[in-house]
């Protein structure tokens, strides 16, 4: 583990926050045994991971008989690479729910047999750096931006937890044909939710009635989500996480708040560097 600073350090070509997990957790990854059934979440930070993560987990609630089993999200979609309180992965029954960070080289080899699953879900970086931005000052272990212009440099240069935005999402890009993975993007979600929970859960093999589909819909809304103590993560200690954070704003396009016009120009400039042939484009602005 090479330390970048007090707060976090890089392992294999990706940077985690420090005391979230270890080299040997991320070295045990490699022999995990992958079943079938299992089904991955994996995100950049602040992408709607814990959206998706709350969509998922409903999807599987729909027949699951015992809905109190688990005592929330985290619970029961559980952070593959920090294994704190949920390290026994093996006895976990099946399908098992993961969400995960990591790129596809830190990611059990097991899954390039395509049986399991992955759903990748992306969102535009303007408002990824921003949501991203004001987590920092919520999540204790996160240093504090200077301002976000200091904030901004770092993302860019891909100091962060989750390492580089570009890298991440062109190495899942890239890698895609070796996995069974559905990409879709925050921005989908927000402008047709119903499409998207269609779209994710006939990937997933469930075919859902009218019924559980008008109700995963109703509870995955910002709102009722945001109320929702099973999924708005307010079960997290406050030394921890500051309460009511992680759904902030919910929206498209609130980087317009932050970036200066300055700012916006060297944004677009790398965007177009490191972007131009990736063939989805983004939504940047709430039409
Ligand atoms: P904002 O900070 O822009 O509001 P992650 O779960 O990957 O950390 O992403 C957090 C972002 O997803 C936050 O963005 C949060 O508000 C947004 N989000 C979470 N649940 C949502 C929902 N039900 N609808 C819309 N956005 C949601």
């Amino acid at each position: 583990m090479e330390k970048i600073n007090d707060y976090l350090y890089e392992y294999k070509g990706q940077i985690f926050a420090v005391g979230m997990t270890t080299a040997e957790h991320i070295d045990s990854l490699q022999n995990f045994e992958i079943r079938d059934s299992d089904v991955f979440l994996v995100t950049y930070p602040k992408s709607g991971t814990i959206w998706a993560q709350n969509i998922i987990s409903l999807i599987f609630e729909s027949d699951d008989t015992d809905e109190t089993k688990y005592e929330n999200n985290l619970e029961k979609m559980p952070w593959l690479e920090f294994p704190e309180g949920h390290s026994d992965y093996s006895s976990r029954p099946s399908p098992r729910l993961f969400a995960s960070h990591l790129k596809p080289a830190l990611m059990p080899p097991g899954l390039k047999e395509k049986k399991a699953k992955i759903v990748y879900v992306a969102r535009n970086p303007k408002d990824n750096v921003v949501s991203y931005f004001h987590f920092c000052h919520a999540w204790v272990g996160l240093e504090t931006p200077k301002s976000f212009e200091d904030f901004l440099q770092q993302y860019l240069a891909g100091n962060v937890g989750g390492s580089c935005w570009f890298d991440h999402i062109q190495e899942w890009h890239t890698h895609r044909d070796e996995y069974n993975i559905l990409f879709l993007t925050y921005e989908d979600m927000v402008m047709d939710l119903r499409s998207a929970v269609v779209k994710i859960a006939q990937f997933l093999g469930r075919d859902l009635s009218e019924a559980v589909l008008s109700r995963i819909i109703e509870k995955a809304t910002f709102k009722n989500m945001k109320k929702d103590s099973k999924a708005n993560y307010e079960f997290l200690p406050e030394d921890v996480l500051q309460k009511g954070t992680f759904l902030r704003k919910g929206i498209i396009g609130d980087w317009k708040n932050s970036f200066t016009v300055a700012q916006n120009e060297i944004f677009d400039k790398v965007y177009q560097k490191r972007m131009k042939d990736f063939p989805y484009k983004f939504i940047w602005t709430m039409t």
